[in-house]
């Protein structure tokens, strides 16, 4: 290239992530692996096994499986053409994807019901606000085949309690309802009967529940717009208009709820956004998360399998909001800091507050030391802990200051003497206190001070 052709340096953009996606980072990573090993446990525990499933799909399935009509494959996929001008979507949700699993690997040959649970990202073009993301993360799980017994609803819907118990979420509330299935005599009857209804206050209503008069006046029922408010309270209740195997099939989900000490709420506003389901829906809302609180949504959907070109097929699953159960899990333990810092009580470990933390910084001082301190920290590792070894050397305050800075437990300081010994000093950050042992006694010395680390 000649000279004159060279470009200005240029300082180079800086980019940064796109609106709505965001980093997760450490420490915070920790506390969503360790949600997502909790619910991969408690999900064991109730037979399920975990299923992954593309994050882009034909744009065909979502709009099948989730209605054409909705918000979500409307105006929120991101969607594209593949290079055969295939349009293809990245998954808004999962239950689609693992309906078309299941279909394509012939899983209704296996034992019926199959239990699957997923856990990652899912992509909608929402506003987005605390709570609500474009990338957002989900925890979800879906029962196929078998029966439609409430047990089996009441049973997913306990899981989930479980789990949430388990993470000691806070403020947990649990609605419930159902909105019957698409027999003459059962939801199309009542949706014509509240279409009237809303037809006679039409000119009361906001532009967006007028049009779904039209479209689908069962989400009106979910309008949250402060002036509908006094005229949806008004509208005939579902309950009151469903099939007799429906209304049959809703009474003993609550029978079973209680037998199973899970408290619920009725709320018959609750239809979901997403066409596929029937008969029973539920939603479980969390603290300190403002007006996005649904941490959890889901309910049944006989019959997806069917419409995505598989045998008849009963399904019932939800998915959890990761991001928001996270907030929610934060929101709880700043609270529980300063509920503590106001009583002078010292703050319990939660798994939430806890972090990374350092178990052993190794402060080698001399290139003599540097081979050992090698070998002590691979050793060190080996046995389970986690360590920090500088590259280059330090001079002992600057090292002990590092192993201040990164929270370490211990320095295990080895200096040219303690190297030629076989003695090695180990101190223990928060007291200063020091011991000096040879190397397999220091490792026993760590095991039990740093209580239950078995060597591996
Ligand atoms: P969904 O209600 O659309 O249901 O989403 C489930 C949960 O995902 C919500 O309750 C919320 O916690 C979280 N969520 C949804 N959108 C966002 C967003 N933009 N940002 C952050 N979190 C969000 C489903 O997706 C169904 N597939 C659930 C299901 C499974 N039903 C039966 N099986």
């Amino acid at each position: 290239m000649s000279e004159e052709a060279t470009p200005r340096a240029e300082k180079p953009r800086k980019f940064q992530a796109i609106k709505g996606v965001r980093d997760l980072l450490p420490p915070e990573t920790a506390l969503w692996n360790n949600v997502e090993q909790t619910a991969n446990s408690v999900f064991s525990t109730y037979g399920f096994g975990e299923i992954r499933v593309p994050i882009f799909e034909p744009t065909e399935l979502f709009a099948r499986s989730i209605g054409v009509d909705t918000d979500v494959v409307g105006k929120e996929m991101y969607s594209f053409d593949d290079r055969d001008e295939t349009s293809v979507s990245l998954r808004p949700e999962a239950t689609a994807s693992v309906c078309r699993a299941y279909i394509e690997h012939g899983m209704q040959q296996l034992p019926q019901p199959v239990k699957l649970y997923y856990t990652g990202p899912m992509f909608r073009r929402e506003r987005p606000q605390k709570g609500r993301y474009r990338q957002f993360y989900q925890i979800g799980a879906e029962i196929l085949g078998g029966q439609d017994a409430p047990a089996i609803d009441a049973e997913v819907i306990e899981m989930v309690m479980t789990f949430f118990d388990k993470l000691n979420l806070q403020g947990v509330e649990l609605s419930i309802n159902s909105i019957g299935h698409n027999a003459p005599n059962c939801r199309p009857a009542y949706v014509e009967l509240l279409r009237a209804e809303l037809t006679k206050v039409k000119d009361k209503l906001g532009p967006d529940s007028q049009r779904r008069i039209d479209t689908n006046p069962l989400r009106v029922l979910d309008s949250k717009a402060e002036n509908e408010q006094a005229i949806i309270a008004t509208l005939p209740h579902i309950a009151d208009h469903l099939c007799a195997e429906c209304a049959a099939h809703y009474a003993a989900v609550k029978r079973q709820l209680e037998l199973r000490g899970v408290i619920y709420q009725e709320n018959w506003r609750l239809v979901r956004g997403l066409d596929y389901y029937m008969r029973t829906t539920f939603e479980i809302t969390a603290e300190g998360l403002g007006s996005q609180n649904a941490v959890c949504g889901g309910g049944r959907y006989d019959g997806l399998v069917e419409l995505l070109g598989g045998p008849p097929t009963k399904g019932i699953g939800f998915a959890i909001g990761e991001d928001r159960l996270i907030l929610s899990l934060q929101e709880q333990a700043r609270q529980a800091e300063s509920a503590n810092a106001a009583s002078g009580a010292s703050p319990g470990k939660s798994p939430v507050t806890s972090h990374h933390s350092l178990d052993v910084y190794v402060a080698w001082m001399g290139e003599k030391t540097y081979a050992t301190a090698v070998r002590a920290a691979k050793d060190l590792r080996q046995a389970g802990f986690s360590v920090e070894l500088p590259p280059t050397e330090q001079k002992f305050g600057k090292a002990l200051g590092q192993a201040d800075k990164l929270d370490a437990k211990f320095a295990l300081i080895l200096g040219e003497d303690e190297v030629t010994e076989g003695l090695w000093t180990l101190k223990t950050l928060d007291d200063g206190a020091q011991v000096k042992l040879p190397e397999p006694a220091l490792i026993e010395h760590l095991c039990n001070s740093l209580n239950a680390r078995k060597p591996l």
